[in-house]
């Protein structure tokens, strides 16, 4: 059972300069939301309370305003700075104290996920004894994203990182599961030409051992790239559209604490202060009636 995860909330947001000179980009707005919260809320989706974010250094305190330690979430959030970003792996050598001998999830802080079934493949995901297990999601360029080929069992037979050759049109999202010998592997990685350890090394040391497994979030379900501007603007609209026919909020955190049993009504009056008077708040009144 995994009940810890690590969101990897640092990198310098070049491809969006000059947005995110002054701003980390996981706080910048994705709709009418920092885009943190969209992560933030697979991982409690999933069930999961205990949370590391990892964040630039000198960056701390623009998080901790907005996600508070002590916040009425019902969430255990604490922090962990990165002086630079060494690849995506690093997250586990950081994270090393916070996941001691428990297995262990990963999101990345940019990565926006939506669908019907999301949640039930989330919290089936979570019970992972050993092994790794990957979010895969078919895309029309998987040369720009770490891609998987997948046998009829579910296995990831092989694994590359941004292909040049078309291999499969799986992409590997940014969430990832894992047993605890992550930490251990995580160590062992040496770093690629773009001088950073890569996600899709330590990926295949599991594939090697046939304990890489895919969890196909399939086409009725959503990834979406924050990457560039672009891509931010086409996610925000994606998230207007839905939220504006229906009505409901995606990654409303409150929202899903409550459903969770994890905060109770009048938890949400105190997230109604610390947000003040704004559509956000609303919302959250209209969960109290
Ligand atoms: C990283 C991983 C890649 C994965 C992608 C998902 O890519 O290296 O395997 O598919 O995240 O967002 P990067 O954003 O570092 O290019």
């Amino acid at each position: 059972m995994i009940r810890k995860a690590i969101i990897l909330a640092g990198g310098m947001g070049t491809r969006m300069s000059p947005l995110t000179k002054a701003v980390n980009k996981q706080l910048l707005p994705l709709y009418d939301k920092p885009l943190i919260y969209y992560p933030l809320s697979v991982l409690m989706l999933a069930g999961i309370k205990e949370i590391l974010i990892i964040v630039n250094k000198g960056q701390l305190s623009q998080f901790q305003k907005i996600l508070p330690k002590h916040n009425s979430l019902g969430l255990k959030i604490k922090y962990k700075e990165q002086d630079k970003p060494r690849g995506l792996p690093d997250a586990f050598i950081l994270g090393e104290d916070f996941i001691g001998k428990d297995n262990v999830a990963l999101i990345l802080g940019d990565n926006f996920f939506y669908g019907q079934s999301f949640t039930m493949k989330l919290r089936d995901s979570i019970k992972l004894k050993k092994g790794s297990t990957v979010f895969v999601h078919p895309v029309k360029n998987p040369n720009l994203y770490g891609v998987a080929k997948v046998n009829n069992k579910y296995k990831i037979t092989n694994v590359i990182e941004k292909p040049k050759k078309f291999i499969s049109n799986l992409a590997v999202t940014g969430l990832y599961f894992f047993d605890n010998n992550v930490i251990k592997y995580s160590k062992t990685l040496k770093p690629s030409k773009r001088k950073e350890i890569e996600i899709t090394d330590l990926l295949n040391i599991y594939r090697k051992k046939n304990q890489l497994n895919a969890k196909l979030l399939g086409r009725g379900g959503v990834w979406l790239d924050t990457g560039s501007i672009e891509d931010f603007y086409s996610a925000s609209n994606f998230i207007s559209t839905i939220e504006n026919r229906q009505g409901f909020k995606i990654a409303c955190l409150e929202e899903i604490a409550l459903n969770n049993k994890w905060i109770k009504k009048i938890d949400l009056i105190k997230q109604i202060s610390f947000y003040g008077n704004c559509e956000y708040s609303k919302y959250l009144k209209n969960l109290i009636k």
